[in-house]
């Protein structure tokens, strides 16, 4: 892997607002010829890209990307958590946009790297990590609109904390009737940069009406639950976690399926089904649901204390941080940061 050094470092922030700051250095990788070019991928000094203004992810949105973390111990033990799946799952993104899929385990190891590079970056007070952005854009200089012949990978960093600005207090969702994330057959199970431009409008009217986020439903029915866009979402009713399974249309998130698995290790019941929205309303007007949690890498496990729905506000149980999302949030993390034995091989000590 080439190395071009950097003369000057930069400041440390003193806040860490999520995916505000980033670190000196990016990995970067171009596509060209009809190949990846693995011979001059490089970490590089953090800098702008320069691109013709006709390149074609400006018009046509021909991106995707991945999130992951990396936490670090008092002892200076850096771990990553599961990052072979969101190499795998940057390359099903990437046969859905037809963006060349690229050998994973390359980028893996470049990402390792680059992690190793700037270990001094990841925060370690708890709720802190460095969040890893890795994404891929098209970069043609054309307007007819194709496949691109030229792309370029990258991969940046970021220390953060809480994805929410009110960190772990719980959350305010609005479930949407009108607008739609993403259909069966569309590209809302893959993670490409046009799914989170489709959920801004619908994220910023939830927001005026005083919500943090849109909780989508299905495109074809217009009546069971899907996801959050930044997270996959949890119902505990009656004591029983439930989940909208995976249909097409919703991310498979990476700390979904752990949520999944760790509970179902750890004796719960776990049910992966259709969740309509009926069912929910019922279950928080008789008193029957106990709890509402998201998923996912940024979110880590968020609570959610009330969703809107048709003008109507619900109370998720007492509307506090529930029993079953703080069990999961402590499981994760403990075994994410390295506090908690990795009995399911999840994590992978790179320092
Ligand atoms: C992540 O959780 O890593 C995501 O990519 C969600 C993003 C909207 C912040």
């Amino acid at each position: 892997m080439k190395f071009i050094k950097r003369t000057q470092l930069k400041e440390r922030p003193s806040d860490l607002q999520f995916g505000k700051h980033f670190t000196d250095y990016m990995f970067m990788m171009k596509y060209h010829d009809g190949g990846w070019d693995y011979e001059n991928a490089c970490i590089k000094p953090y800098e702008p890209f320069v691109l013709d203004p006709s390149t074609s992810v400006f018009h046509y949105g021909q991106a995707v990307f991945e999130g992951l973390k990396a936490y670090r111990n008092e002892k200076g033990e850096v771990r990553l958590f599961r990052p072979m799946d969101n190499m795998n799952r940057m390359n099903e993104s990437c046969w859905r946009l037809c963006i060349p899929q690229f050998d994973a385990k390359f980028v893996h190891d470049a990402l390792v790297e680059l992690v190793k590079t700037e270990k001094d970056w990841i925060p370690t007070a708890p709720g802190t990590s460095l969040y890893i952005r890795p994404f891929v854009i098209a970069t043609d200089e054309a307007l007819g609109v194709h496949s691109s012949r030229n792309y370029i990978m990258a991969i940046i960093l970021s220390p953060v904390g809480a994805y929410y600005a009110h960190g772990f207090d719980p959350v305010r969702l609005y479930v949407e009737e009108h607008y739609k994330r993403a259909c069966k057959g569309g590209t809302g199970h893959h993670k490409v940069a046009g799914n989170y431009a489709a959920s801004i409008l619908a994220a910023d009217e939830a927001e005026k009406r005083g919500y943090d986020q849109t909780l989508w439903l299905d495109a074809a029915e217009n009546k069971y639950m899907e996801e959050v866009g930044s997270m996959n979402i949890f119902f505990v009713i009656n004591g029983k976690v439930v989940t909208p399974m995976l249909g097409g249309s919703i991310l498979p998130g990476i700390t979904r399926k752990s949520t999944i698995a760790l509970l179902k290790a750890r004796g719960y019941d776990v049910e992966e089904r259709l969740v309509s929205v009926d069912e929910v309303v019922s279950a928080a007007e008789n008193g029957t649901l106990n709890e509402i949690f998201g998923t996912g890498t940024a979110a880590v496990v968020s609570p959610v204390g009330g969703f809107g729905y048709k003008g109507k506000d619900y109370t998720v149980g007492d509307g506090k941080l529930g029993k079953i999302t703080k069990y999961v949030y402590d499981e994760l993390t403990g075994i994410q940061t390295g506090v908690k034995p990795d009995e399911f091989g999840w994590v992978e000590e790179i320092i």
